[in-house]
This record gives structure tokens, sequence and C-alpha cells, in this order.
């Protein structure tokens, strides 16, 4: 799908906040991560991977979403009940996160869109790019544990076309730190001063 067809994909929309977080920090959270130019070549190698399997991935983070009412009630409405038009429109862009975790380059413009997507997980921005009505805030402590499925799930994904070993392994752990650098960045609103 072209980025400009995504509703609420904001991805360098000149109105976005300015990300609180410097470059500066940006790279120190990578040299934490161990991250090396080996990581940014295995996820231009997920990106050809992936290419073509993003909806059968996001097939299976939603089921696992939808079958555990505690995740699944963060797409409802007032009376309890997922709201559809939420869920496709998140996952739209939930398929193009994927997408630009493989190729964006992680500049300004790539850490002001982590900013917004950080803050459309709390109460700041929560259901206003949907113009739904729903619970106001994912808490925390399920962002961070929402790394292991979105890290162990991807596996099977990236070792789909044939690829050795060392590849696979190579893509996995580099879309690990890729996830883990994203929520980083994505706790920054929940912690604020003690980020
Ligand atoms: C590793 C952790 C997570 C990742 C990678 C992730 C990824 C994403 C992405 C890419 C989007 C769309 C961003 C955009 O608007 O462009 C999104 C939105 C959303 N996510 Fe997450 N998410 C995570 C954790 C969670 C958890 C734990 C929940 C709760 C079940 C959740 C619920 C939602 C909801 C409700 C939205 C829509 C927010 C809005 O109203 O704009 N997410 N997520």
């Amino acid at each position: 799908m072209a980025t400009e067809t995504i509703p609420g994909y904001d991805f360098g929309a000149p109105d976005l906040q300015r990300s609180p977080v410097s470059p500066e920090d940006l790279r120190l959270l990578e040299r934490t991560l161990l991250w090396s130019e080996e990581d940014d070549r295995y996820l231009r190698m997920a990106a050809e991977v992936l290419d073509g399997q993003v909806d059968q991935v996001l097939d299976l983070w939603y089921d696992y979403v939808a079958s555990h009412e505690h995740l699944v009630r963060y797409f409802a409405g007032p009376d309890g009940q997922p709201i559809g038009s939420y869920l496709e429109r998140v996952r739209a862009r939930f398929a193009q996160w994927v997408r630009d975790v493989c190729r964006r380059p992680r500049d300004q413009a790539w850490l002001d869109y982590q900013h917004e997507i950080a803050l459309r997980h709390t109460s700041a921005k929560k259901n206003r790019t949907d113009g739904v009505e729903s619970v106001p805030e994912v808490p925390l402590r399920y962002m961070v544990a929402f790394i292991f499925p979105i890290t162990a799930t991807m596996r099977r994904f990236l070792a789909a076309r044939g690829h050795g070993q060392a590849d696979v392994d190579g893509m996995h752990t580099a879309w690990f730190k890729a996830v883990v650098l994203h929520v980083c960045l994505w706790c920054q609103p929940y912690a604020a001063g003690r980020w």
C-alpha cells in the first residue's frame, strides 16, 4: 500500500512535534544495544525477506492480541467490544511500521515519528488519529512485555525464504535490537523526566 493512502500514517508530516530525544541520545541507545553496521545490513536483508509476508505477520500478531482479553480491550469501545474500524486502520499503520523498521534511516524525521507513535499509545494522543472512543492509554508494562512476542514470532517469517542459519540469526538479532530500540523511545512520554 502506498504510504500516502494509509489513514493516519503521518511520517514526515510538517506539524509533528519534534522528538524530545536528541540524535546523540539515540546514538547512545544504539551503542547500548551493541548496534553495528551488520545489524543495518541484516535489517535491509529482512526487508527483502519480509516483502510479501507482512500481511501474514499481522494476521499472527492480531490473532495473538484478539485471543487475550486483557490486550484486545485497548482496541475496545465503552461497551467492551473491539472496534473493527480501529483495529483495521491501526493494522495498516502497523504493517507500514514493519517496513519502516527495516528500511527507514534513523534520522530526525524517523525520531519525530517515533515520538508520535509513543504519544499515540498514551493518553496524550491515543484514539485521536482514528476518532474512536476507547481506553485512554496502553500501560507501559505491556509495551515492554510486547517485545517478546513481536520478536519471537518473527523468526519463522525470516526463515521462510530459504536463507541459511547465520543469516536468519543475523536478521532475527537485528530485528530484536530494533524492537527494543523502538520501545526504549516509546517509553519516553511515560517516564518524561526520568527517561
Ligand atoms: C513492542 C510493542 C509494540 C509495538 C511494536 C507496537 C506497534 C504499534 C504501531 C506501529 C502502531 C501504529 C503507529 C502509527 O499510528 O503509525 C501502534 C498503535 C497502537 N497500538 Fe501498539 N505496539 C506495541 C505495543 C502495544 C500494546 C502492548 C498494545 C495493547 C494491546 C498496543 C495497542 C495499540 C493501539 C490501541 C494502537 C492505536 C493507538 C492510537 O489510537 O493511535 N500496542 N502500535
